[in-house]
């Protein structure tokens, strides 16, 4: 076990400046609270010198591994300010799984889950003053880790890691009016993931590589990109950073995401949002949708609602479809009566409005 020593207390903002960012956050991850974690990995000492320190900047050499293999990874929670003003985070041993599962595909140190959640209560707890308050704002976090050797050789993974948690109080990812539909672009050009490839894992290089995808969707007019598989082009995998959901409503909808084949990003949202639909009476199933049979489905009117999920946004509606063969649109274009349902019944255990049956709340 790793203490994380306090190396000294910062206040980067005065009081009335920071209440004013919480009132009002700007765009997503602009602004950090006063404190970060810090915790070092060698292959001789293993994780050690465990720090919550003032929020500032790493000098690394120009010859550190990170800059030149990419040897790096994330994860994304939140932590949410419940009504009586105690603080809660969500499923953060599950965050913490994943990171060390994108760890071993990166052939860096796996952390102990206990550790990863110790960072994190740490670093909530000292500046719990910027866990905003109102339904939709939290405090996003964003553990990650790099690979800090100097020096490029290539036959080895670096010797040398740093983990970190960084902390950024954020409003609702799109504006207070809630989720409004997405348009996305169906990509032909690039894939994100191939079998045996990084696609499961967290790994920086995944978003580096989709970027000119994402400004391709730009550029035809749309908010994200949407996966497709790298063997056929056919099957649906991923829209931008998020996973996706398939609703054919009727009395007792039918929720189908795409299973996780390895290409995948295996969503805690996803998860939870299959948990908590078979709750509401409804079937959710993991399977395989093509570009397809999304427009032929839509066109007949079977499919009624796509939304897209993950921690930054919780719930995205996809109104509208575009690719290189037309576009079509999805129900009636806006968000339909099951992703709002959905997406209510998830913020309101986060919020702590609902009973948490599943024990995903964890209070800091
Ligand atoms: C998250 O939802 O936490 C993500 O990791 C998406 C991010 C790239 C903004």
């Amino acid at each position: 076990m790793v203490a994380f020593e306090v190396a000294v207390n910062a206040r980067r903002l005065p009081d009335a400046e920071r209440a004013a960012v919480l009132t009002s956050p700007p765009g997503f991850g602009q602004v950090f609270t006063d404190h970060m974690v810090t915790l070092r990995w060698s292959r001789e000492r293993g994780w050690h010198d465990g720090r919550l320190e003032p929020y500032g900047p790493f000098t690394l050499a120009p010859a550190t591994s990170v800059f030149h293999y990419g040897q790096a990874i994330f994860e994304g929670m939140k932590a949410y300010r419940q009504d009586g003003g105690s603080i809660a985070l969500f499923r953060p041993g599950a965050n913490a799984e994943r990171f060390n599962r994108s760890a071993r595909r990166l052939a860096m140190p796996e952390l102990p889950v206990d550790t990863f959640v110790e960072a994190i209560e740490s670093l909530v707890a000292r500046d719990r003053d910027w866990v905003p308050e109102g339904w939709g704002r939290s405090l996003y976090l964003r553990p990650f880790m790099i690979a800090t050797q100097p020096g490029l050789g290539f036959t080895q993974p670096s010797s040398d890691y740093l983990f970190c948690v960084i902390a950024s109080p954020v409003a609702p990812y799109f504006g207070p009016a809630g989720p409004r539909a997405l348009t996305v672009w169906l990509c032909a050009d690039y894939v994100r993931a191939a079998p045996g490839g990084t696609g499961a894992a967290k790994a920086a290089g995944n978003y580096a590589a989709a970027f000119v995808a994402s400004r391709q969707a730009a550029d035809e007019g749309c908010d994200q990109v949407v996966w497709l598989d790298a063997a056929e082009h056919a099957w649906v995998e991923e829209m931008g950073g998020m996973n996706l959901f398939f609703v054919y409503g009727g009395e007792r909808p039918r929720l189908v995401t795409p299973a996780l084949t390895g290409a995948l990003l295996p969503g805690v949202t996803r998860d939870s949002l299959l948990t908590l639909a078979r709750g509401l009476g409804m079937t959710a199933e993991e399977g395989r949708v093509s570009a397809d049979q999304w427009r032929a489905d839509c066109a007949s009117g079977a499919l009624t609602e796509v939304f897209a999920c993950g921690t930054a946004a919780v719930v995205a509606p996809v109104g509208e479809v575009r690719g290189r063969t037309g576009g079509w649109r999805v129900g009636d274009g806006r968000p339909g009566p099951v992703t709002r349902r959905l997406h209510h019944a998830l913020l309101s255990i986060q919020y702590g409005r609902k009973p948490d049956p599943f024990d995903w709340v964890h209070k800091v």
